[in-house]
């Protein structure tokens, strides 16, 4: 991360006081950035900046892993140049700056994980992590089993990649109105790979969520919220490399 932050603010979240007490602490000459004693309380610092207080090197963010309840209708960013709803509006008492795992779409609800940690994200966006994300998508007509047998055999060509085989359930049939309910489990993590997929057997996605990643799921949560991962979740995650 090179954006500057305000000395006050990196000492908090660091954890070494309060920002006023970090404050009073800056004025009284305890803090050196990059060996230098800084007094003042104007002063910004990158990630790159070494900051001493009382001698002692502080270790800078915390990291932070969030499992977030994505509603319909917001982006999967921390800014939108036209003003809608980002996922980060939704994160009240965090301090780090967090970005979003991956992204969902605009009009997709569901899991979507947060965190500070870049290495974290890389690596779970990495394909060979094969995290199983599991959706439920509402189709705008009713598929056979010969349509779904395609998505889980996998080998449907698709912009420039081609898909795995995928795991697939009807999970209710209106008949009367000609819709579907399907449950579709993948591993890669493609834009707008559901809707693809669904797109490529002659099916149109009217509403889409995700309820799980890898091990992890929604339960007990409603949209808009959020909560934080555990170090045994986080790690886990991480051992999902195949
Ligand atoms: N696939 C999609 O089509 N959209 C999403 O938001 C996630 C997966």
């Amino acid at each position: 991360m090179t954006e500057k932050q305000r000395l006050q603010k990196v000492m908090a979240n660091a954890g070494i006081a309060s920002r006023r007490k970090s404050e009073e602490m800056i004025k009284n000459g305890l803090v050196q950035v990059n060996g230098e004693t800084v007094t003042e309380l104007g002063v910004k610092v990158s990630s790159s900046d070494k900051i001493k207080v009382n001698d002692k090197l502080i270790h800078k963010e915390q990291k932070r892993y969030i499992l977030f309840y994505k509603p319909r209708g917001v982006i999967s960013s921390v800014k939108d140049e036209k003003g809608r709803k980002v996922v980060t509006d939704y994160i009240k008492d965090v301090n780090e700056r967090l970005y979003p795992v991956g992204r969902l779409d605009y009009d997709t609800s569901g899991l979507l994980l947060l965190t500070n940690d870049g290495e974290f994200a890389n690596r779970l966006m990495h394909p060979r992590y094969k995290i199983d994300k599991t959706y439920i998508a509402k189709l705008n007509a009713i598929p056979k089993r010969e349509d779904l047998a395609k998505l889980e055999k996998g080998g449907l060509k698709i912009k420039d990649y081609k898909t795995s085989p995928a795991k697939v359930k009807i999970l209710s049939e209106d008949r009367l109105k000609n819709k579907a309910i399907v449950r579709i489990t993948i591993h890669e993590g493609h834009n707008h790979q559901v809707k693809d997929m669904f797109d490529k057997i002659g099916f149109k996605v009217d509403k889409l969520s995700r309820e799980r990643y890898g091990f992890l799921s929604l339960d007990g949560m409603t949209s808009g919220e959020y909560r934080d991962l555990g170090t045994t979740e986080v790690n886990l995650l991480l051992k999902n490399k195949k």
